[in-house]
């Protein structure tokens, strides 16, 4: 065989990496904006097709049949997921998965150490660390999906000196890493990856609720650089782009998600948020006072009278599958000269971009749906806003209570507003866990019930309005 026809399979392999790493880089850019985020998701799904496909075909001849039947099988689980996951436990989902990505790299890194050839140094240490890597992911990943699922509590586990004890376990990790680069044999490998497993563990556990979000997205982050180090012991040029991209840009994501928040990233990965309840700063009063409660008919009224609506839709949308609901009414207020926009927070719901999500399948047209920094100025100017199922995202407590756990966060500050509707099913707290002094504004007026069930009413109740004045 001539060298090039030796050379050809890599040769188309590597093109097709290529095309494969432009497509991951579309679907990143179409996933940044809800009207392209469909085209994005296509553009990453070809990308991993020809990533899939180019490497089973250098490797056809020592293909193992295991390998195609563990593909279906992989395929056939990841789509049944997919189809049966609700928005809401998407967060979970995706933090499951990123416990994988962590396992499959410690079992790269393994399978590696114990192949016939023994690594030399400069790959030894890539091993180390890419398992190291993986399993913190793992195990960190497991503990975020058992918190969000409710299996584990949301309050930080904080234990005594844990600062210390995370330190001590990082001096083991670089003391066992030295010995296993320079030589060492497989206990070494295996006692870095325990400790980096305990490590995972201790470090998610002792993160509250509140910063989940941060956390899987944190993960996120870590599975990235995982899949890139893997690329580097496997010289696959490929998972190094990909991974690189992954971890960037999960990065990014947690970078933007503490802004909103308000918190440092350091503060988040080692703050124990929400461990004890808040202390009342000196003079800070429980939020007191009655609340003032309104019926779908007397809402139905005032928002005949408006001329512009904020909606601000959160986490009890979702629960409730209010979203079409909520179009509906968007569509009899838009028809009745009502201008309405929706006003979303970067943490609304449960996971990033959850309500637009929600939003676009209810099909609200993208151009009313604008992110928090882009409306909250118009609050003042607004007849009606309405929350729809969100809590934290409009704490007053926010800006006004310095001792409030999720002081400094911003929040859409709906009580600006000539008048607030605030629906939800009762008097309870957010995710956060705290009181919310909006519900005792002179502005405010609840509306409790199912968000679908309490929308539908307003709904019928504007209908019905419209069909009495048109008979009168
Ligand atoms: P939350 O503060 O969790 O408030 C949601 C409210 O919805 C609850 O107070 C609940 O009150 C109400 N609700 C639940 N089911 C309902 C139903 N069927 N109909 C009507 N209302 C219902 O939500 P939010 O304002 O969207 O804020 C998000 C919070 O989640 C933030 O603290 C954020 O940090 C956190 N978080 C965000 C993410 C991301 S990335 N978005 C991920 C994880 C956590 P009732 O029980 O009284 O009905």
């Amino acid at each position: 065989m001539t060298e090039l026809a030796v050379k050809t399979p890599q040769l188309l392999a590597n093109a097709a990496y290529l095309v494969a790493g432009v497509l991951f880089i579309l679907a990143l850019r179409g996933l940044s904006s809800q009207e392209t985020a469909r085209r994005g998701n296509t553009y990453g799904v070809v990308g991993m097709l020809i990533a899939i496909a180019a490497t089973l075909s250098l490797n056809l001849s020592g293909t193992h049949p295991l390998v195609a039947v563990a593909i279906v099988v992989a395929a056939v689980l990841g789509a049944t997921m997919a189809l049966r996951v609700g928005m809401t436990a998407m967060p979970e989902m995706v933090a499951l998965l990123h416990s994988f990505v962590g396992l499959a790299a410690v079992l790269v890194g393994f399978s590696l150490q114990v192949a016939p050839s023994a690594p030399p140094l400069a790959e030894r240490i890539e091993v180390f660390i890419d398992v190291w890597i993986g399993a913190i992911t793992t195990t960190g990943s497991v503990i975020a999906f058992l918190k969000l699922r409710g299996s584990v509590s949301g309050r930080p586990l904080l234990l005594p000196a844990r600062h210390f004890l995370n330190l001590a376990m990082l001096i083991a990790s670089i003391v066992l890493g030295a010995l296993y680069a320079s030589g060492g044999a497989t206990w070494s490998l295996g006692a870095g990856t325990a400790i980096a497993s305990v490590l995972g563990v201790h470090l998610v556990v002792a993160i509250g609720g509140a910063d989940m979000p941060v956390v899987v997205s944190m993960l996120n982050s870590y599975s990235g650089w995982t899949a890139a180090a893997a690329g580097f012991m496997l010289q696959n040029d490929l998972l190094i782009i990909t991974g690189a991209l992954v971890g960037s840009s999960g990065a990014i994501l947690s970078y933007i998600m503490c802004r909103a928040m308000n918190r440092s990233i350091w503060n988040v990965i080692f703050g124990g948020f929400g461990a004890a309840p808040p202390k009342a700063a000196a003079g800070a009063a429980k939020p007191a006072g009655d609340v003032q409660e309104i019926d779908a008919a007397t809402l139905a009224a005032r928002l005949r009278a408006s001329r512009s609506v904020i909606i601000v839709p959160g986490y009890g949308m979702a629960v409730a599958r209010a979203q079409h609901a909520v179009r509906e009414l968007t569509e009899v207020l838009r028809a009745a000269g009502v201008v309405v926009r929706f006003a979303i927070h970067p943490v609304a719901g449960r996971l990033p971009g959850h309500m637009n999500v929600l939003l676009a399948e209810a099909s609200v047209p993208y151009d009313i749906v604008l992110e928090m920094d882009e409306i909250n100025a118009d609050f003042p100017s607004t007849d009606v806003a309405i929350v729809i199922g969100a809590n934290d995202i409009v704490n007053p407590a926010a800006e006004d209570d310095p001792s409030s756990p999720i002081a400094g966060m911003p929040v859409l500050q709906v009580w600006k507003s000539h008048l607030v509707i605030v629906n939800k099913r009762s008097r309870a707290a957010g995710y956060a866990g705290i009181d919310n002094p909006l519900f005792y504004k002179p502005v405010t007026r609840m509306l409790f019930g199912d968000a679908k069930d309490a929308i539908e009413k307003v709904v019928a109740a504007f209908k019905a309005e419209a069909s009495s004045k048109a008979a009168s």
